[in-house]
């Protein structure tokens, strides 16, 4: 790992893992050049990509200083691209002056290159000791505005990842407007790529898209002030032929929460361009002589043996540089929910009696969802008044809390702290503490409307409400809900040049809080949600080290869903559940071992009512606590390899390994039984070949070598949805 400078050249090279980076100074132009990203290169040769490519061409304006020979910056490949300048591709920023004018045009003006990895002040970012990492910051200006950016790459040792993100910083005399701030601009060669991307809608998260990158522009983004259901901050590019196993691939991914946009775009002569951050549409930022504004920051990583190695990549930077440290390998509590049981209504009773057959069968914790707290008998009340519900709960949370844990079972709570409902004390209270635009109606959203974040005395507010609660009782989880996107986002705070920043400062408020409470309880678990997997991305991984994946716990659903995000982010993130059948969502029956074998490859738990298995079905829930068990550090701390893709296969199997490659789990579901099936093999990777591995079970050995050739014969069984789980461990 390593950032070289080379001062004749004005040539910066970064390196890491398997992977080189390469920039530099523009000899006429002053600008930052892209030259290089991909496999590892000699540096300094990276600078004849320069030669090659500064070509003149037709119908492209050449900027001051340019001689006959030299070429145009809007062809030429950027790291910072300019508007309005020439470059007529995707532009990384746009400020508006006072006078209007929206120009931007930066120069380079200093580097430096330092150990560690800073801190994004009120964002969350990755982090790293200073041996672990080193960072490039380069100073650009556009001089006639005088608007600063500060481009910041660290590379992180192993890891073939860079991250990146900008601050703009206003050196001139009067305010201007941010309209555009890119924290990634990558500009690729004239070469055919696919786009791979992550689309979804509630209830079906994150499916596996794949299409080919053609001209013009492809976007991808969120304009619903969360990352959403839709469109995840995280997608790749790649060569057309490129699989898990061979080809290039480049991911990108935000480590935010709110609006975002890629535009992917190719141009005339066949270059593709970057452009991933905030996104411009729902984001407008004023900076005041001398302000500074910091864009959140992007990790992209490469993989020249495609899509294995970029995910584990990426699983590795997530659980390394970006999750808590205290939970990143930490072993989570299997659950009991009580959500999809009972809904809101509940008594304490039934939830006491829940509680006392989960902990016979041998589960961690207990979370009361929803319907605690106010007067909530619905969707249509309390939210924003977080004290207990007593009609419900009469002997209070702390006493509830002391019976659970009793039991033998820790406890965690449910809230939605970011939302009000309009029939609730606070609201009635401050009706301006939620966004809003005067004279305009507000669109309700499951009964509810969105607090602005942005106002500190509503953090303030939240936070005093929710520390009471979590002080008063023994809580060791918080599920951290957001149940629907943002709308007519006005602030009153904010004065009208500064209304474009609702979205951004809510974000910002949320991220608040999320770190006042962490600080304050640092042993808490938080587990993400947003209406299931809304907002399933790094920036709430940082705070939250799982997420409710998706609110639907339908098996094969599943499938999909936990095959996608897995591409980006690792399984012991993902939140997952057993419920009970048919699903509420799909309407699907499932056998319970199936359920169990998806869910078990997650942060591990039960959504049902544990009263209403049968005798059997208790003994294949102990079961399934005692493999999840027996595997969960290896889902922690292992390697992911997918072994096919629902999308393409009936036969869906993927493995975890451990490091070491001592211990694997593989799991495969065969969707819909085949009669007179054919005889199923399912060739594994990443072990050792000349290892033996022994069934933990059955203790029937195989080498490494022969389940890697030959394959794990899969058994024939009858019926739908069938799953399979093997736990090998090396022998000897
Ligand atoms: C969202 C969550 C569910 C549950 C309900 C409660 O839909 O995704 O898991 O907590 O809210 O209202």
């Amino acid at each position: 790992m390593g950032i070289a400078y080379y001062p004749e050249k004005r040539l910066f090279v970064l390196t890491s893992g398997n992977c080189t980076y390469a920039l530099m100074v523009h000899p006429l132009y002053e600008r930052l050049v892209h030259l290089y990203y991909g496999a590892s290169l000699d540096g300094e040769e990276a600078a004849k990509i320069f030669a090659c490519d500064d070509t003149p061409r037709a119908q492209s304006p050449l900027p001051e200083g340019a001689t006959p020979v030299s070429g145009s910056l809007g062809n030429l490949a950027q790291e910072f691209s300019s508007f309005g300048c020439g470059d007529f591709r995707a532009a990384s920023a746009r400020i508006r002056t006072a006078d209007g004018f929206d120009a931007t045009d930066a120069k380079y003006v200093s580097h430096r290159i330092y150990s560690g990895k800073p801190a994004l002040p009120g964002l969350p970012s990755s982090f790293a000791g200073n041996s672990e990492a080193q960072t490039l910051e380069i100073t650009l200006c556009d001089p006639v505005i005088q608007v600063e950016f500060i481009l910041s790459y660290s590379i992180f040792s192993g890891l073939p990842a860079v991250v990146r993100s900008v601050r703009a910083v206003n050196r001139g005399e009067r305010a201007v407007t941010v309209e555009r701030l890119a924290s990634l601009t990558l500009d690729f060669p004239a070469e055919p790529f696919d786009v791979i991307s992550f689309h979804g809608a509630w209830v079906r998260e994150r499916h596996f898209e794949r299409a080919a990158a053609g001209h013009g522009i492809r976007c991808l983004g969120s304009n619903r002030g969360l990352s959403g259901h839709q469109t995840n901050p995280f997608f790749i590019l790649c060569d057309p032929d490129a699989g898990e196993t061979h080809g290039r691939a480049w991911g990108q991914m935000l480590v935010y929460s709110g609006c975002h946009l890629a535009e992917i775009e190719r141009d005339q002569y066949e270059t593709v361009r970057v452009q991933f951050g905030l996104n411009p549409e729902r984001f407008r930022w004023r900076l005041e002589p001398g302000e500074s504004f910091q864009a959140p920051e992007a990790i992209t990583a490469f993989s020249d043996s495609g899509f294995d190695e970029l995910s584990r990549t990426f699983h590795d930077f997530l659980r390394d540089h970006v999750i808590d440290p205290k939970w990143a390998h930490r072993p989570r509590p299997a659950v009991i929910n009580n959500w999809e049981a009972t809904r809101f209504n509940f008594t304490e009773e039934q939830i006491l009696a829940f509680a006392k057959r989960a902990a016979e069968l041998g589960l961690d914790m207990f979370v009361l969802d929803d319907g605690w707290f106010g007067k909530r008998d619905d969707g249509t009340s309390s939210l924003g008044d977080w004290v207990v519900y007593d009609k419900k709960l009469p002997s209070g949370l702390p006493a509830l809390s002391e019976k659970i844990h009793a039991l033998g079972l820790k406890f965690g709570l449910w809230f939605e702290p970011e939302m009000v409902s309009p029939d609730s004390d606070l609201y009635r209270a401050h009706p301006d503490w939620c966004l809003h635009i005067p004279g305009r109606p507000s669109s309700l959203g499951r009964h509810q409307l969105v607090l602005d974040m942005g106002r500190p005395e509503v953090v303030e507010y939240l936070f005093r409400q929710m520390t009471a609660i979590l002080d008063a009782a023994r809580i060791e989880y918080v599920k951290w809900d957001a149940n629907r996107p943002i709308t007519e986002a006005g602030s009153a705070l904010l004065p009208p040049e500064r209304q474009g920043e609702a979205e951004h400062r809510f974000v910002l408020g949320t991220y608040a809080l999320l770190e006042k409470l962490r600080r304050r309880y640092p042993e808490m678990l938080f587990e993400g949600c947003t209406s299931g997997g809304g907002r399933f991305d790094a920036g709430m991984l940082y705070y939250t080290p799982q997420i409710w994946t998706s609110d639907d716990t339908d098996a094969i659903e599943r499938l999909y869903i936990q095959y996608g995000t897995s591409f980006g982010y690792p399984q012991s993130t993902m939140g997952a559940h057993v419920s009970a059948v048919p699903n509420h969502h799909a309407g699907r029956v499932t056998p319970l071992t199936t359920r169990g074998d998806v869910a078990m490859t997650g942060a591990f738990g039960y959504e049902l009512d544990p009263g209403s298995f049968s005798p059997e079905d208790d003994e294949v829930v102990k079961r399934q606590l005692a493999d999840f068990r027996a595997t969960q550090q290896l889902l922690l701390d292992g390697f992911l390899v997918r072994l096919g893709s629902p999308h393409t296969d009936n036969l869906c199997a993927w493995m975890t390994v451990a490091r070491d490659r001592g211990e694997f789990v593989f799991t495969a579901v065969r969707i819909m039984a085949l009669p007179n099936p054919k005889l199923e093999r399912v060739r594994l990777r990443g072990l050792d070949p000349d290892a033996v591995y022994a069934d933990a079970e059955s203790g029937e050995t195989f080498s490494g070598r022969f389940l890697m050739q030959a394959g794990l014969p899969i058994p024939v069984a009858k019926g739908d949805f069938k799953s399979f789980r093997r736990h090998f461990r090396r022998r000897g």
